[in-house]
């Protein structure tokens, strides 16, 4: 593949492919293989409309190690700020060489927009409420590592899932991976439409059949915590929330916050993930986040590999 603008770009072998390749770029780290020559005379261009701290860190942490030369653009500062165009920035990025593109907008699109403007490849790090696919893959990245496979693994993604571009990439990776996901929160930020329309549902797979659904829905995250491999917490976005009606933080925390006694509800084995940043106390309890059942710090870290692995795998040409 060329551009990475949506999970939907990936099928098993190539999502497994990356995953498979970050595992040998952490291997690498491991054995202190600090910087690979790789992409040594490529230039890959963080392009941020919106505030990053663990995405736009990681990929340039991810293009260094891979010898990249990394130009760094922020709307704050920039010409953005005289008017100038999303077109008009990729054709001056484009004029300085720029083999990728990574780019975060509020805006639900715009990575697909920019891949019909530039000749380099295009990596979506979060587009509006839309999607945001390499955070899904370190964090499908994270349940491998821990749990030991994909395939048949339960995961609740829990919360605000109306705004998360997150939980849209998650579930159509996940369940490209062979996981079964229940997204769980308030009927106000997980209306059933959204549910059937992340679902494959029954569409036609490439192979003519019927797929099978792996998606489902429930307001109640009681009982679905016994049964679960994988619980997913995702930030309640205030920011975004004018057209939602939102319960008070007491009322959301009460029914949809991990704390403690929910944890213990789970599965011995199970993770408690979060893609960061969190809302401590209002979905998740400090106790919980920093327990030993928490990913949460493993997928910053997991981040980098996973990002590594995209970009030579983009523009090494070999996915
Ligand atoms: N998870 C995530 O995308 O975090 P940032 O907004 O800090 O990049």
């Amino acid at each position: 593949i060329k551009h990475l603008r949506s999970a939907a770009d990936l099928d098993a072998g190539t999502a497994t492919l990356i995953l498979d390749t970050a595992a040998e770029m952490a291997a690498l780290a491991g054995r202190e293989v600090k910087k690979l020559p790789t992409l040594r005379g490529r230039t890959v261009v963080n392009l941020f409309y919106e505030d990053s701290t663990r995405t736009r860190i990681s990929f340039e942490a991810a293009a260094k190690r891979l010898s990249a030369d990394v130009i760094n653009f922020s709307a704050k500062g920039s010409s953005v700020s005289k008017g100038e165009s999303l077109k008009d920035t990729a054709l001056t990025l484009q004029a300085m060489g720029a083999d990728a593109v990574v780019i975060r907008h509020p805006a639900s699109g715009a990575p697909h927009r920019l891949a019909s403007w530039v000749d380099g490849s295009v990596v979506n790090a979060g587009d509006g409420t839309h999607e945001h696919p390499t955070q899904a893959l370190l964090d499908a990245y994270t349940m491998r590592s821990r749990l030991g496979r994909i395939d048949g693994l339960n995961v609740a993604i829990v919360g605000d899932v109306l705004h998360s571009r997150v939980a849209r990439s998650n579930v159509l990776l996940l369940t490209t991976l062979g996981a079964k996901v229940t997204l769980v929160g308030p009927p106000t930020l997980i209306p059933v439409d959204i549910a059937a329309a992340l679902s494959p549902g029954t569409e036609p797979s490439r192979g003519g059949k019927p797929k099978e659904n792996r998606t489902g829905v429930s307001y109640d995250l009681d009982s679905v915590l016994a049964g679960t491999d994988v619980v997913m917490m995702l930030r309640v976005q205030t920011e975004r929330m004018q057209d939602s009606y939102f319960p008070s933080a007491r009322e959301y925390s009460r029914r949809y916050g991990l704390d403690v006694p929910r944890m213990r509800k789970l599965p011995e084995h199970a993770i408690v993930m979060h893609p960061g940043p969190m809302n401590r106390g209002m979905e998740i309890a400090p106790e919980v986040a920093d327990s030993s059942r928490s990913t949460i710090v493993e997928q910053v870290a997991n981040g980098v590999s996973a990002r590594m692995a995209v970009l030579y795998l983009l523009l090494g040409g070999k996915a």
